[in-house]
């Protein structure tokens, strides 16, 4: 299938660092970007857009999330983060069966769709419900099993780390889709799980993502229980590394953000969810100055309670200026950087996806300019920032197939899954 965008804006990089729109033609031959602002040679369309008044963008990259917490959605609001966690969220996570996941997974893959995403870095509980929803549903996704153990639960923690590695053997090779290693946190994780966790990865050549530094409760718990900051507990036992991804990091300290800087790791910050659960605002200036490679993510819908990039995107551009009363830090194009090739390199998808350049997966989203509150077009990235909400997603394709298109999912039946997610909060008794 060969599609073709008829003289369409198109957000491209600039050869500078950053990013600027073209108009032109885009060709998209079977998986991959074949032609950006020129049609190749021999190149027929089965199908041509007209690209007047879209913009087209590549698909964002959510790069922390928890997907079958949409069954969550406006469960455990207005609740500080401890509380949130080992009051609301963990015992009701404990009655959750794989029907529960797989169908509130297809439910965050449909927003995910209809907002702008492509792609997601999930750490998720479940065994082979995520695959399963992902392959049906066509999106690009890494998947990571949140895994915790320690000397108090030696038996469980094996269990997680075998059933992990079993699942990713099952579905070495599915099309768009790649695993990593999720110890959860440094407080649910000890040193001796940590380095086996870390050892595992290193055997199975597997990147690996990790909470940290997301409360104050966690850098009391980490500092009382092995006089370190949680980023240097994490280097102590090998888990900070240059393909490793750090969500949240709310609380750093100078020499914690040199030692990231140093490692190499990635930062997927989470500013909704950090604001939503109390715990702050993650310093992401200070993240980027230092030359760490920032993306961006929801967290789950139990904390947030969207997966809109978009929305997101807004609140990254917006929350970093009013904190530091500088509003010249994160510009638009910054941000613009971090929901796309930030987030491609972040998991390890740097050259597949994250940019509309040819060769490249054709991860693509056509947003509808022709809105009110997007006139006049004078800065097109700064609007994506600024003045968008989701709402204006038209056409989102992952390598090189709709998914979606005008309100429509053309891989998921939307009516059922929200019959299913509906049943599963029947089941769970979570509604008010
Ligand atoms: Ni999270």
């Amino acid at each position: 299938m060969n599609t073709l965008f008829k003289n369409i804006t198109s957000v491209v990089p600039d050869g500078a660092g950053g990013f600027k729109t073209i108009k032109g033609d885009v060709c998209v031959s079977g998986e991959l970007i074949s032609g950006v602002g020129r049609v190749p040679e021999g190149f027929a369309a089965d199908r041509t857009i007209d690209g007047a008044g879209k913009l087209l963008i590549p698909g964002l990259i959510n790069a922390h999330t928890h997907v079958y917490m949409t069954v969550f959605r406006n469960y455990a609001d207005d609740l500080d983060f401890t509380d949130w966690l080992f009051g609301r969220i963990l015992p009701i996570e404990d009655k959750l069966v794989y029907d529960d996941y797989y169908w509130a997974t297809k439910l965050g893959y449909m927003e995910m769709l209809a907002t702008g995403t492509t792609c997601s870095l999930d750490m998720n509980i479940s065994i082979n419900a995520a695959p399963n929803a992902q392959q049906e549903s066509g999106i690009r996704a890494v998947l990571s099993r949140g895994l915790t153990g320690g000397a108090d639960d030696p038996d469980g923690g094996e269990r997680r780390l075998r059933e992990a590695l079993e699942e990713i053997e099952t579905w070495k090779g599915a099309k768009g889709l790649s695993f990593m290693l999720a110890p959860h946190a440094p407080y649910t994780c000890d040193p001796g799980y940590l380095r086996e966790v870390a050892a595992a990865a290193d055997k199975a050549a597997l990147p690996m993502n990790i909470h940290l530094s997301e409360s104050l409760d966690e850098l009391k718990t980490i500092r009382e229980k092995y006089g370190m900051s949680p980023p240097e507990y994490l280097d102590s036992v090998g888990v900070l590394r240059r393909d490793t991804v750090c969500a949240h990091c709310v609380h750093l300290s100078e020499s914690d953000v040199a030692l990231m800087a140093a490692r190499g790791v990635s930062v997927a910050s989470n500013p909704v969810s950090n604001l939503k659960l109390g715990n702050g605002t993650a310093n992401v200036p200070a993240m980027l100055k230092a030359g760490i490679n920032v993306a961006i993510g929801t967290d789950g819908t139990a904390s947030n309670n969207t997966l809109n990039m978009i929305r997101e995107m807004s609140f990254m551009s917006l929350l970093h200026k009013g904190a530091h009363g500088d509003a010249s830090l994160v510009s638009a194009q910054e941000t613009f950087r971090m929901a796309t090739a930030g987030g491609a390199k972040a998991l390890g998808l740097e050259g597949v996806t994250g940019e509309i350049r040819e060769g490249l997966q054709a991860d693509l989203v056509v947003l509808d300019l022709d809105k009110p509150w997007l006139r006049p077009h004078n800065d097109l990235i700064a609007s994506l920032c600024y003045s968008m909400n989701g709402s204006e997603v038209e056409l989102t394709m992952v390598a090189g197939k709709v998914l979606y298109e005008k309100g429509e999912f053309l891989t998921i039946d939307a009516e059922e899954t929200v019959r299913r997610v509906e049943a599963s909060c029947d089941r769970l008794g979570t509604r008010r």
